[in-house]
């Protein structure tokens, strides 16, 4: 008899992103916090979905809204307090529901007490905790260096004669990974929020961590045109990405391991096969590389049906993959592919072989949201302005009901309302059979407790055109799931000739139970999951 494989939870089940200032406001400032989280717990066991993934909580002067860390084992008095995180851990893990916090290790804010004792002078005990170098001859930065947000990666410090290197924003200083004291550090933050109960976390740009030894200039982009993303003037080969990193990587998983079931997600924005480097040798990397393809690809079926062969091609052996649709740094969606389209695609999230990541909103089919310029927060938006860069649009306030502040806060919200939220929101579409809401809710329902979409194998099918089709199975063969998509706005067939089974789900919610089998008609905008016969 052969043993059945154990999945761990964070194999089988779906992860939830939430934006924390824009989830629900609990207090009236107009800004979501971790009571507000609390409240809404009961909504994401309703939805279906296993964990949730919180963007950062920690004290911040917010010069990046959280991903500038000033205190590494607190919660800013925005979000709450310790005492609500614990509340919030408990009434999650009550729920069945993992909590899955944000680690920003590459750089704290230029306000952690690190810093300030950093900058201090030159032979401060904390000097080496952070990059810092001398001027080049001519006085200016010491190497052509680029911030992602725009400008030089070097700020100068007046008082100690030297630059310091950030690879965002000025006040977001890069702290030294190869200073042992600093990895010892920031593994005591992991272990102090994993005592506390947090089941994971997602590590900020994580393949930054390590820069050049000999901080070596980047090369020019040949592709670069002057107009486009600053940044990309030059190739980020000596400043991520570097071979170090992974042994960095390998004791942070250390820490990981000394407790159960603790999952490492690490963000990182790589061509496909520097990507699964990130698994690490004999499971020393991350758990789940997050993999952005989807986010990034055009949205084609012959393209996409492709990315996701070579992906599953490129995992290493116990490699468990993972799909993301959207976040908070990424335009939503509804807005890249449009409304009918979002729905196939919550479709081939929720059925691709892998853990799914869901961004808070696209379940309602939230769209971006025009900001007006007074109104811009994003510093990206602010430093880069005009090319679309800023993120802002993907990171308004969830849209709760049609009242006036959409049920997210009584006070005017910190990023504006959409213009939609009276129609798109989760008490209207709660009880629409056929919203984008009940089709997720559907897809989560189907995919929980099922061999072959939890689990199960994957089994790409031919099909032209605008149509993607794959075949999931259980391990023992039982069950079958044929999803047929298409992603396309003129009705197709697909050639499935050995094939017939029962639609489980369709993204219209108007088939359900319809034997279809052989050619299989696919309408404009359609996806089908269909349960195919034993
Ligand atoms: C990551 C975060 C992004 C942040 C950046 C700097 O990419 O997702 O929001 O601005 O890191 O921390």
């Amino acid at each position: 008899m052969s043993r059945k494989r154990h999945y761990l939870w964070w194999q089988r089940g779906v992860v939830y992103q939430i934006y924390p200032r824009s989830f629900q406001d609990s207090n009236g400032d107009g800004v979501g916090d971790l009571p507000g989280i609390v409240q809404r717990l009961d909504y994401l066991r309703w939805l279906g979905v296993d964990a949730i993934w919180i963007s950062p909580i920690y004290p911040s002067p917010m010069k990046d809204f959280g991903y500038d860390v000033a205190d590494y084992r607190g919660i800013h008095p925005l979000f709450g307090s310790l005492d609500d995180f614990d509340r919030l851990t408990a009434e999650a893990h009550a729920r069945g529901l993992k909590v899955i916090l944000d680690f920003v290790p590459n750089h704290s804010s230029d306000q952690h007490a690190w810093f300030r004792e950093s900058r201090a002078s030159r032979d401060s005990a904390k000097r080496d905790w952070y990059l810092w170098r001398d001027p080049a001859r001519n006085g200016g930065p010491p190497n052509n260096w680029l911030s992602n947000f725009g400008g030089p990666a070097w700020t100068f410090d007046e008082a100690t004669g030297q630059y310091y290197y950030h690879a965002f924003l000025p006040e977001q200083p890069d702290l030294n990974w190869r200073n042992p004291e600093v990895v010892a550090a920031m593994l005591d933050v992991l272990r102090f929020w994993l005592e506390r109960g947090v089941d994971g976390f997602r590590v900020d740009v994580i393949w930054h961590l390590i820069k050049d030894a000999h901080f070596r200039d980047n090369p020019e982009n040949p592709e670069w045109t002057p107009g486009s993303h600053p940044f990309q003037a030059v190739l980020p080969v000596y400043t991520a990405d570097r071979p170090e990193v992974h042994e960095v990587i390998a004791e942070m998983r250390r820490v990981f391991d000394e407790y159960e079931e603790r999952v490492l997600i690490g963000e990182i924005y790589l061509p496909l096969e520097r990507l699964v480097t990130y698994y690490g040798q004999n499971g020393s990397g991350a758990h789940l590389p997050f993999n952005f393809q989807l986010v990034l690809a055009p949205w084609d079926a012959r393209h996409i049906a492709a990315l996701i062969e070579e992906y599953e091609h490129a995992l290493p052996p116990g490699g468990w993959p993972n799909w993301v649709l959207g976040n908070h740094d990424n335009h939503r969606i509804a807005t890249r592919v449009g409304t009918a389209q979002a729905r196939v695609a919550a479709m081939l999230l929720l059925t691709l072989r892998g853990t799914p990541t869901l961004y808070y909103g696209d379940e309602i089919g939230m769209r971006d949201v025009d900001i007006p310029p007074e109104r811009i927060q994003d510093p990206f938006e602010k430093n880069v302005p005009g090319k679309g860069l800023g993120r802002d649009p993907e990171r308004t306030p969830m849209q709760w009901d049609g009242s006036a502040g959409a049920g997210f806060s009584t006070a005017e919200p910190w990023l504006p309302l959409s213009v939609d939220y009276r129609a798109v929101n989760v008490e209207a579409e709660r009880d629409d059979p056929s919203s984008m809401l009940s089709l997720n809710r559907r897809l989560l329902a189907l995919r929980r407790g099922s061999p072959a979409l939890e689990v199960g194998g994957f089994e790409p099918l031919e099909a032209e055109g605008d149509v993607l089709a794959y075949v999931r199975r259980a391990e023992d063969g039982a069950e079958a799931f044929l999803v047929a998509l298409n992603l396309g706005s003129t009705a197709h067939r697909l050639d499935a000739a050995a094939l017939a089974g029962v639609v489980a789900v369709s993204t219209h919610l108007d088939r359900e139970g319809e034997r279809v089998g052989g050619q299989i008609r696919l309408r404009p905008d359609e996806g089908l999951v269909i349960r195919l016969d034993p």
